[in-house]
């Protein structure tokens, strides 16, 4: 159907709590904007990274959010847990307003606010022992030596690995074993959400299985929230409950995983989705392929209206002009910005 969708009253991003329990992480209106690099001596146009996200996860959930290189996953996931700044908007953790906490204020919230990178080698201290690294935030937080070491210990096995690697350093393992270690050491504190950014992209891929099997069954043992980023849409869907799909800047279309794959609103979902592909050949013969026209615009100059007009099949008059909001589509378990969703 191709209705217009004027007559629909603007929508929140739904609360996702299971049970109606209040959000874990609740984020409105989230801008970055970084400084223009100088050319030639003249300042460039700022860089609006991030333009205005709202996003909320339940305890327990994995919301994953996926998008085109450079449309702000990183940035979105650096500011969620306070180690970038935001120019604008507000994120509320645990049901309190942690925006513009102090460090030291903040330092009791690190503890249930963890975040692993891409690159495990690269975000591990080459010089320190497992060991210290995985008792790090531990001893930050003013566990005894003994003790931090012991619990490190336990780690490594829950991640799968053994005791007895305590005492090497990142470069004597492999990719997917590093990856485990900055795992074990985001568990460390008992943290109720991670963000994960891109955690098995640079690995091997019978690897990826693994660490994304074992970040499933953590998550679901401990109690674990994950916002899982990634650019991979079939590793999304194998780990997250809900996914978010964003677009220069702005959450696209979010909410339930089962319908938003099955029944994608919003034309950049239906064609980031007809990329993937198939495991049946026949059905991967069949499919329709939606191809993109162009690179996305640069978030220093985004286009006018809807940001996706100048690459949209759909695009019409109204597009160049008005910008969508979020609105509920399908059955009201997911939000899309979109004049002319997709509605089954
Ligand atoms: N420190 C910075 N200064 C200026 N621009 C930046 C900075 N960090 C990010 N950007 C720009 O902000 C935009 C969003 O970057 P971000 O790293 O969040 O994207 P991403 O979706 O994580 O991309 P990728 O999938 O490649 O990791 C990009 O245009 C990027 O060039
Ligand atoms: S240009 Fe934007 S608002 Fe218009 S149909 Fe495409 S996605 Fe929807
Ligand atoms: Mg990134």
């Amino acid at each position: 159907m191709n209705a217009p969708y004027s007559n629909c009253s603007p929508s929140p991003i739904r609360s996702s709590g299971i049970g109606g329990a209040p959000p874990l992480l609740s984020v409105r209106g989230l801008v970055k904007t970084f400084p223009g690099r100088r050319v030639l001596g003249r300042a460039a146009a700022p860089v609006r990274a991030v333009d205005g996200v709202d996003l909320e996860l339940a305890a327990g959930e994995t919301l994953g959010l996926v998008g085109e290189s450079g449309c702000g996953k990183s940035t979105t996931g650096r500011m969620l847990v306070r180690l970038l700044e935001p120019t604008s908007g507000t994120v509320e953790f645990e049901g309190r307003d942690i925006t513009h906490l102090s460090p030291r204020a903040l330092r009791p919230v690190r503890r249930r606010l963890q975040i692993i990178f891409q690159d495990p080698h690269a975000s591990l201290n080459p010089r320190r022992t497992v060991a210290r690294i995985i008792a790090e935030p531990l001893l930050v937080q003013g566990a005894t030596a003994p003790a931090a070491r012991e619990r490190a210990a336990e780690l490594l096995d829950l991640v799968g690995l053994r005791a007895e690697h305590l005492d090497r350093h990142p470069y004597q393992f492999s990719g997917g074993q590093a990856q485990r270690i900055g795992i074990a050491r985001a568990l460390a504190t008992g943290p109720r959400l991670i963000v994960a950014d891109e955690p098995v992209s640079a690995l091997d891929v019978s690897v990826q299985a693994q660490v994304v099997h074992l970040m499933g069954r953590l998550g679901a043992e401990m109690g674990v929230s994950f916002l899982f980023i990634a650019h991979d849409l079939s590793v999304v869907k194998r780990v997250c409950d809900r996914v978010a799909v964003m677009y220069l800047g702005r959450v696209v279309e979010i909410g339930d995983k089962r319908e938003l794959y099955d029944e994608p609103a919003h034309p950049y979902t239906r064609a980031l989705l007809s990329a993937v592909p198939l495991p049946d050949p026949a059905a991967e013969r069949r499919r329709e392929r939606i191809l993109l026209l162009g690179d996305p615009p640069s978030p220093a100059a985004p286009p006018s209206g809807c940001g996706f007009h100048p690459r949209c099949p759909k695009a019409q008059a109204v597009c160049r002009t008005e910008r969508p909001l979020l609105r509920v589509v399908g059955s009201g378990a997911r939000t899309a910005a979109c004049h002319f969703p997709e509605t089954g």
